[in-house]
């Protein structure tokens, strides 16, 4: 039955207040972020799923520790920035060292309240949706807490609903735009960040007001390439447990190019997309530097 297949399983995912989570959270958890106190010095990284988080974690966290010393070298990313919504370590954040820095997928409304008020500040990261759905379809093979879909065109047809984890890729991207006004918000694109990383590197510094050497920007430039990162145990989420990832299919960075859509997309798939998605991005606040089509 399509239908049945339409709907995501409840043995992975849970909706809460209109948006899909993973089990390996509650509702009272999220629901407790909404007071959750803010302070002035707070970052956090907020993205749709798959669409250059962990990279930005790994800018972030070479930018604000040293090159990832100070201190506690052997720290890996999930430790020194943890996932809001997703507590898996039972970390308590009121005791993390500052400025501390938060990774989510939240959507703009489910937020700590605080940050309306332009406390704390927020980097926002999208990317072509057609590479994030395709990142996405990989990603759920070897992750064993995401829903396996192994047909493609039933992913899709998923992802185009906003029937997987973290919900609809344009309801996120809209409602954040649309609500910048309300946040001290900084917004990079995955693709940016691909063709010229040092400029992302600086364009952060500056919203964070931290000033480095140009030794140092180039330090963190080198260590943050898709093929360092990769090298990197810190950084490249290889350490994930057993029970969230099996290692033998799949790998967390796995490509870490634009366009690689057209590996997995059909010409008819990606017109289907096209179809859903084209009218819904004209409608956006922003204008996007890639095209959806585009490999650049
Ligand atoms: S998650 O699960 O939401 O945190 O995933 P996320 O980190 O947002 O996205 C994973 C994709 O980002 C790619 N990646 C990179 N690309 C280029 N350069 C660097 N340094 C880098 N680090 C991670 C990663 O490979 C995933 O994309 P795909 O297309 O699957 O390779």
């Amino acid at each position: 039955d399509n239908r049945l297949t339409m709907e995501p399983s409840k043995e992975f995912v849970f909706k809460y207040k209109g948006f899909y989570f993973g089990v390996n959270t509650s509702a009272e958890h999220v629901a407790s972020l909404e007071n959750f106190e803010i302070k002035d010095s707070d970052i956090f990284i907020a993205t749709y799923p798959k669409s250059g988080t962990v990279w930005t974690q790994n800018i972030l966290s070479l930018i604000l520790h040293e090159g990832h010393r100070n201190g506690t070298e052997d720290m890996e990313l999930m430790d020194r920035i943890p996932w809001l919504e997703y507590n898996i370590k039972n970390k308590d954040f009121a005791t993390l060292p500052l400025p501390r820095v938060f990774a989510t997928h939240l959507p703009y409304y489910l937020l700590p309240r605080d940050l309306r008020n332009k406390r704390g500040r927020i980097i926002y990261v999208t990317r072509n949706p057609k590479d994030v759905m395709v990142s996405y379809y990989h990603f759920s093979k070897f992750i064993t807490t995401l829903e396996e879909v192994p047909d493609f065109n039933i992913f899709m047809e998923r992802f185009l609903a906003g029937k997987v984890l973290a919900s609809s890729w344009f309801d996120h991207i809209a409602g954040w735009y649309s609500h910048a006004e309300d946040f001290n918000i900084l917004f990079l694109t995955y693709e940016d960040m691909k063709k010229d990383l040092r400029s992302a590197v600086l364009k952060i510094c500056n919203f964070l007001g931290k000033k480095l050497s140009e030794e140092e920007i180039d330090s963190v430039v080198r260590q943050a390439t898709f093929e360092n990162m990769k090298k990197d145990p810190r950084a490249n989420y290889e350490n994930l447990p057993d029970d969230i990832a099996e290692k033998k299919k799949g790998r967390f960075l796995r490509k870490g190019t634009i366009g690689d859509w057209k590996n997995t997309m059909t010409v008819a798939q990606s017109e289907r997309f096209d179809e859903v998605l084209k009218e819904k991005i004209k409608t956006l606040p922003v204008k996007f530097t890639w095209d959806i089509n585009s490999e650049m």
